[in-house]
């Protein structure tokens, strides 16, 4: 298994498709939303051959905690085929992802499916235990649905981890 990483620039359109299409087969309800959140910061990518097997990228966010913005690094669009699923490859991706939230972000985070929830455990991610809210054109708005399933990583010691967390506004899902 080879891992690429490279920010979404360096990569070419057979590799954007093939990105694409991994997540249209694994994800029931992948949308063009979901694709854009997953573009403009560093991708990491399992490739068994030509096949791709596994993704992940991370984006940079802004997330309004303790009244500041901290520079998140939001993880998107983690992904394994189904055939290769528990034999390393989420972990060959996230690997990457996390060292780029250590060297570059206050914090990362990510909204997890229920399925993923034991997987980033395993890996160090947090269960933020506080409330939520969205930074909307309308205003700052609770995201009460998001509790519990947004998870953070190598959070700063500032962080308040039962305090509030505000994620900036976007198209599609907000977390
Ligand atoms: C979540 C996902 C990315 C994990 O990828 P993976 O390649 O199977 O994960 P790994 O093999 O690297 O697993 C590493 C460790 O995570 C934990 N883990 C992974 N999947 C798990 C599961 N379904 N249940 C319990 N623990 C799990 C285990 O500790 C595992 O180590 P082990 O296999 O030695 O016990 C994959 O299941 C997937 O693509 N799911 C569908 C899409 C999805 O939900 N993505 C997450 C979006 S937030």
């Amino acid at each position: 298994m080879r891992i690429q990483v490279a920010h979404t620039a360096d990569l070419g359109s057979g590799e954007l498709d093939a990105i694409r299409a991994l997540l249209w087969e694994v994800f029931d309800d992948m949308g063009e939303d979901d694709w854009e959140h997953s573009l403009g910061g560093m991708h990491a990518l399992a490739w068994d051959g030509d096949q791709l097997a596994g993704h992940a990228s991370v984006v940079m966010r802004r997330m309004i905690h303790g009244g500041r913005a901290l520079r998140a690094g939001y993880v998107e669009a983690v992904a394994v085929r189904e055939d290769r699923r528990r034999q390393g490859v989420g972990a060959a991706v996230m690997g990457p992802v996390e060292q780029v939230i250590a060297g570059a972000y206050d914090l990362g985070a990510l909204g997890a499916t229920d399925e993923a929830v034991e997987f980033y455990l395993s890996r160090g991610w947090r269960m933020w235990p506080g409330r939520l809210y969205a930074l909307t054109p309308q205003g700052i708005v609770p995201t009460l649905e998001e509790e519990g399933g947004v998870f953070v990583f190598q959070a700063m010691a500032e962080v308040d981890l039962g305090g509030d967390l505000t994620a900036d506004w976007r198209d599609g899902d907000v977390w």
